[in-house]
Formats: C-alpha cells, sequence, structure tokens
C-alpha cells in the first residue's frame, strides 16, 4: 500500500524537559502529535543512555496516543516484555543489534503490538528484505543514532524511496518513518523520497509553540 497522504508526526521526547517529562507527553498530545516518540539507549549499542519500562509505564497515564519505541540496545529480546508490559504500542528495533531480527520481530508480534526495524546510515535497504513480511513500521536513521539535535544524512533519500518500493511490494500497509534531523526544511525531502511519519525531537520540543511546530512539519502551515 502506498505512503499514507498526510504524514504522520512523532515528537521524540529526546528533546524534552525531562524534569516534566509527564506535562510534556500531554502537551504534544493535545497539540496534535500521531505518535509519541520514545528512545531507549543502553550505553552499549549507542554511545548514551536514556530511561527504560519504569519511565514508560510511569508516562503511560499522560496520553493515549501510540507509544512509538525506538529500542536502541543490545540485545534486544530480553527486554521486549517488560517494554510490552510498560505500555507501549510499537516497538522498534535496530538490525544491527544483532543477528536474530527475525526472531526479535516473532517475539514483539508475539506480544500484539506492532514491530518495526530501524536501519543505521550505514545500513542497506536489502537488509530487511527476508524479514519484510514481518515487518509493520520502518524508521530510517537520517542521522547515527544516540543524540538528538544532528545534521540530517541527505544521503539516506534514495534509500528511503527504494524502501518504499519494497514495502509498497507487499501489498501490506507498512509506515516508513524518517528518524534525525527532520525539520521543515528536511521533512519534504523525506516525504518525497517516500516515507510517511516523520520523528522529530529539536524541531518540536526546542519550538515554544509545539502544534506550529508539528503543522509546519506536515506543511500544513
Ligand atoms: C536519535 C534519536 C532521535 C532523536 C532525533 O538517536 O533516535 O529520535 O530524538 O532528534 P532530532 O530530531 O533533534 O534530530
Ligand atoms: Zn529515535
Amino acid at each position: 500500500m502506498p505512503a499514507l497522504s498526510v504524514p504522520l508526526i512523532a515528537p521524540s521526547i529526546l528533546s524534552a524537559d525531562f524534569a516534566r517529562l509527564g506535562e510534556e507527553v500531554r502537551s504534544v498530545d493535545e497539540q496534535g502529535a500521531d505518535w509519541i516518540h520514545m528512545d531507549i539507549m543502553d550505553g552499549h549499542f549507542v554511545p548514551n543512555m536514556t530511561f527504560g519500562p519504569v519511565v514508560i509505564q510511569s508516562l503511560r497515564p499522560y496520553s493515549q496516543k501510540k507509544f512509538d519505541l525506538h529500542l536502541m540496545i543490545e540485545p534486544v529480546d530480553f527486554f521486549i516484555e517488560a517494554f510490552v508490559k510498560a505500555g507501549a504500542d510499537q516497538i522498534s528495533f535496530h538490525i544491527e543489534a544483532g543477528p536474530h531480527a527475525h526472531r526479535s520481530l516473532q517475539i514483539i508480534k508475539s506480544f500484539n503490538v506492532r514491530a518495526g526495524i530501524v536501519l543505521c546510515p550505514s545500513t542497506p535497504a536489502v537488509a530487511l528484505s527476508e524479514v519484510l513480511d514481518l515487518v509493520d513500521i520502518i524508521l530510517v536513521m537520517t542521522v547515527n543514532p544516540g543524540f538528538g539535535g544532528q545534521k540530517f544524512i541527505e544521503s539516506q533519500l534514495p534509500k528511503i524511496s527504494q524502501l518504499r518500493q519494497m514495502a509498497d511490494a507487499t501489498g501490506r500497509d507498512i509506515r516508513i518513518g524518517v528518524d534525525g534531523g527532520v525539520s521543515p526544511e528536511t521533512a519534504p525531502l523525506a516525504l518525497k523520497a517516500g516515507a510517511d511519519v516523520l520523528i522529530a525531537g529539536t524541531s518540536v520540543f526546542g519550538q515554544n509553540n509545539y502544534r506550529n511546530a508539528m503543522n509546519s512539519l506536515r506543511g500544513t502551515k
């Protein structure tokens, strides 16, 4: 199935005020976020750390929107159940995090949550060709994972187009998200290439008016 005609906006709470995380989640929810993107970092797969299931569970009452987890952890499988119990609606993990992406997808889907694969900038689209039948979401990193506020890597655009073709050929409804350096300037490039989910930290939480910031990304302001 083709890309959504109106992109989904997924603010990344990595750039929110961590001392007021609940209010920040409620705020982007009320101002039009489609998903709430949560970056889980373990200080091992990426050189940074964030938070885990306890924080996600404590945020759950602040929004009914989809909690979209981006796991930057290695290993993956052991932690999936805890993230599901904490309230995840969809769980994406890096295909680079181990040799058993197929098994990780099976485990995620066994809990009836949506499953996603994330690709680092150095990983080609074809890396997920043999597991595409289990994938609901593909996230293309347009920065190297680990930190907010980095510059959008334009060389990833052809990969987005390639993944859109691969996803459409399945006939299934697969979302393609772009994560890293997404701004009102770079978002149209990603959308043109075939993405239909815009993940944005700085371009939402770094702005004064979250509604305007999200509409700017959608191209409706
Ligand atoms: C980086 C994270 C991103 C990050 C994006 O590893 O996956 O979700 O929050 O931040 P910006 O939008 O500031 O590049
Ligand atoms: Zn992310």
